[in-house]
């Protein structure tokens, strides 16, 4: 019924989201990630759809439904992730990247499970950086000229204002929508603060879903 009444200001847009974390493997049975709970990008996808969009959420391992109408593509790396997202952003108008990608993925994965060798010696793990899947998208061509419009999010611990504004023009994104955390990370409610080359605007304390719609219709706002 909540689809039904939604303003429809996206129909015609395409809308691809990233969400939840990314699992960079150690070996076949152990690997790193982190507590993203998927949810903000999940009911920003919900959102999308609600207010007439086609949307593609490509989905992290997270434990979630997904939402109706929309197409999920579910990865596990960011390198899958990246791979899923060049699959699928020629054809978006929209790009929201709201994923806690790895920023880092060991440099090897051992094909087989790694043994304890009784010798007390500990495995020692190297680290390679992952792609930046929202910096490389907002580097195309389609982007650059205004034809797809990327969305960055960060959580910030502290000085949200000055990182969040830092961390748009260094992913060269028009928006970028910051929020407190971790504290956030698996609950159902957040506040979020939205920021362009104009200044900055809070979306107050609400439901993850409510400020989803209010973030999509603001979106919506700024398409031409
Ligand atoms: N992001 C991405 N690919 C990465 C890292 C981040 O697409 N490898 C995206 C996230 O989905 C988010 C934005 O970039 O939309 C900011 O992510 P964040 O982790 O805050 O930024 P980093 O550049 O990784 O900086 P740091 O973690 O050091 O603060
Ligand atoms: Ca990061």
């Amino acid at each position: 019924l909540a689809a039904f009444f939604a303003p429809k200001t996206m129909v015609g847009q395409q809308v691809l989201v990233t969400a939840g974390p990314t699992y960079e493997a150690i070996d076949p049975v152990r690997g790193i990630t982190n507590l993203s709970s998927g949810k903000m990008g999940f009911a920003i996808a919900r959102a999308a759809r609600m207010a007439g969009a086609q949307v593609t959420l490509v989905a992290g391992p997270v434990h979630l439904p997904t939402p109706r109408g929309v197409q999920r593509i579910d990865v596990r790396s960011a390198r899958e992730m990246l791979e899923a997202v060049q699959a699928q952003v020629d054809k978006a108008s929209v790009f929201v990247a709201t994923a806690a990608v790895a920023d880092w993925r060991p440099d090897v994965q051992a094909d087989q499970k790694i043994k304890k060798d009784g010798s007390g010696q500990t495995p020692a793990l190297k680290f390679v950086e992952n792609p930046d899947i929202l910096a490389t998208v907002a580097q195309s061509t389609r982007a650059q000229s205004g034809a797809l419009f990327c969305v960055g999010f960060a959580a910030e611990s502290h000085d949200l204002l000055a990182h969040a504004t830092a961390k748009r023009i260094r992913k060269g994104v028009p928006l970028l929508v910051g929020n407190i955390g971790p504290a956030t990370f698996g609950q159902d409610d957040n506040a979020l603060l939205l920021v362009d080359d104009a200044g900055a605007r809070e979306l107050p304390h609400a439901s993850k879903q409510a400020l989803a719609e209010q973030l999509i219709a603001d979106i919506a706002r700024r398409l031409k």
